[in-house]
């Protein structure tokens, strides 16, 4: 088969990604764990072709210029190295991020191209193979290959780098996402990790704890322990941010609607209500909480935010190739 289709889901880390031991080959400095998501994703379509000249790059109907196509290329080139593929490719995306949200994510783009690629250019690796070729577009990748809470086991080479689906989250997980700003990210989490490995003096903090916060997150999945694994969360999310305000200079995603998401969370535990905030390389805020109660956590929301600031999703599934019928072209 030269071509395939792939929908890959986006993820929420839990306990964070923060920092790269190995730049080139995206190994990260600690391990992760996330949710997939079900609202969010991306479908990406890939076809080997003899006729081409070079690498085609098709992003929601729109030609993408030579610096985007570059990238494209060179994650392909891993793919056609390793199956002895030497043709170009047509690669065209689409992602599906309901437009309020603002949350196009590089999770989902290269897990989606990953598992396109792995079947059009006939490698046809196993999935945990796969996430390490995903990790090498985008650490975040790594963990989308799979379904619901997922870990990215740092390893100790880029081979034994790859993601372990933990538990499918379907006991009444669920996350309310609070769009606060759809621009783009001042600082990308690519020079922001960088910056804080490198001149944060809370870094070396960071690396020391993170295996702890996973292995309590992991205990509190294995026993459905909803508020230890909410806290050990926001614990995760808060430290990554305060590791990189110690950055010289200093990284700042909070804008002042953050904040204000931050407290209303609080608020709702005071009245009750179990729900834990995460944040990751910009300023919206994820409230993580039960499914059955995100409708009412999101009414109470409604005291602060638009409607459209306000998207409730369930956990996701992990890649699968589109039939013909879904493919929309
Ligand atoms: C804050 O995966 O976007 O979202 O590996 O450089 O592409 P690169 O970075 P990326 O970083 C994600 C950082 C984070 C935390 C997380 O998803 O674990």
């Amino acid at each position: 088969m030269t071509y395939a289709a792939v929908r890959a889901h986006t993820n929420i880390a839990l306990i964070k990604y923060w920092g790269k031991r190995d730049e080139e080959f995206f190994l990260p400095m600690n391990s992760s764990l996330s949710l997939t998501l079900e609202k969010l994703y991306t479908d990406t379509f890939v076809q080997f072709d003899e006729e081409l000249t070079e690498d085609l790059f098709i992003l929601n109907g729109k030609k993408q210029s030579e610096k985007e196509t570059g990238k494209i290329t060179r994650f392909l080139d891993l793919f056609r190295a390793q199956a002895g593929v030497s043709y170009r490719a047509r690669v065209a995306s689409i992602n599906h991020v309901p437009t309020a949200a603002g949350l196009a994510s590089s999770a989902s783009a290269f897990a989606a191209l990953a598992g396109a690629a792995n079947i059009a250019s006939g490698l046809n690796v196993d999935l945990r193979t796969l996430s390490t070729y995903a990790r090498q577009g985008s650490g975040s990748a790594t963990r989308s290959i799979y379904g619901g809470f997922v870990e990215w086991n740092k390893g100790t080479s880029s081979e034994d780098s790859f993601a372990i689906p933990i538990d499918e989250a379907d006991w009444d997980i669920g996350m309310v996402i609070i769009a606060v700003n759809r621009s783009e990210k001042k600082v990308s989490s690519r020079e922001g990790m960088k910056q804080t490995v490198e001149t944060s003096p809370y870094y070396p903090a960071w690396v020391a704890t993170a295996e702890d916060d996973l292995s309590v997150i992991k205990d509190a999945i294995k026993e459905r322990n909803f508020e230890k694994m909410g806290e050990m969360a926001e614990h995760s999310a808060m430290k990554m941010h305060a590791s990189m305000l110690a950055a010289k200079p200093p990284i700042l995603y909070f804008e002042p609607a953050s904040i204000t998401a931050i407290q209303a969370v609080q608020k709702l535990r005071e009245q009750g209500i179990s729900c834990y905030v995460t944040m990751d390389a910009g300023p919206n805020v994820k409230v993580l909480c039960r499914l059955s109660q995100a409708g009412l956590i999101k009414e109470k929301l409604k005291d602060f935010f638009k409607e459209e600031q306000l998207l409730i999703t369930g956990p996701g599934k992990g890649i699968r190739e589109l039939t013909e019928d879904e493919l929309q072209k």
